[in-house]
């Protein structure tokens, strides 16, 4: 069975990328190594990356630098993951999304979910105040509220397959992702 969907999801992606696009706490990382897992396809992650580049945390480097030169350094990473990642899955910041060449980089699949489903997620999380802290943009929830109403049909404008994902398993996520891309074959 495993071998069957690792072949599927091969021959579906070929020489493309899975890019995991949707608001901060709603899973993309979780669903990105649950989708390796599954395929045997590397997972990674922008922040990561970003982290890497700098040395340092998000936080800091909000805190430090500010958002402005958050979004350079997204940019830096897209052009980069353009031209040097193929065949991976591609978990981005919440904010990654407006990269100009983001659906260049690969398939786009925009994790959706309310703002509550998230906002449970992350408080049901074993480490809930670690997630909630690590995240600049949602210390004022008022305000992370304002930029989720903003950003939903932004997502959605960018998006090449929409998948819900309020009260489903990483298991399950990745495989209806896995069955939406057979079906665009
Ligand atoms: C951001 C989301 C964060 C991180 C940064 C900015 C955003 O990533 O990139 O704090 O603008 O939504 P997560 O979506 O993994 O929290």
């Amino acid at each position: 069975m495993q071998e069957k969907r690792v072949r599927e999801m091969r021959s579906q992606i070929v020489a493309k990328n899975i890019v995991l696009i949707g608001f901060m706490g709603v899973g993309k990382g979780t669903v990105a190594r649950e989708l390796a897992k599954q395929s045997q396809m590397f997972a990674i992650d922008c922040d990561d990356l970003i982290e890497s580049l700098e040395n340092r945390k998000i936080k800091t480097i909000f805190e430090e630098n500010g958002e402005e030169y958050f979004r350079e350094l997204e940019k830096k990473t897209a052009n980069w993951l353009e031209k040097s990642v193929k065949n991976s899955i591609v978990s981005t910041g919440g904010g990654f999304f407006k990269v100009k060449n983001l659906n260049k980089i690969g398939v786009v699949i925009y994790l959706e979910s309310s703002f509550d489903g998230i906002l449970n997620r992350i408080k049901s999380s074993e480490n809930a105040q670690k997630k909630l802290a690590k995240r600049p943009l949602l210390q004022d929830l008022k305000k992370g509220k304002t930029l989720f109403n903003k950003r939903v049909f932004e997502y959605e404008k960018k998006a090449d397959i929409v998948i819900n994902v309020e009260n489903k398993s990483p298991n399950e996520i990745a495989k209806e992702i896995i069955d939406s891309l057979k079906e665009r074959r």
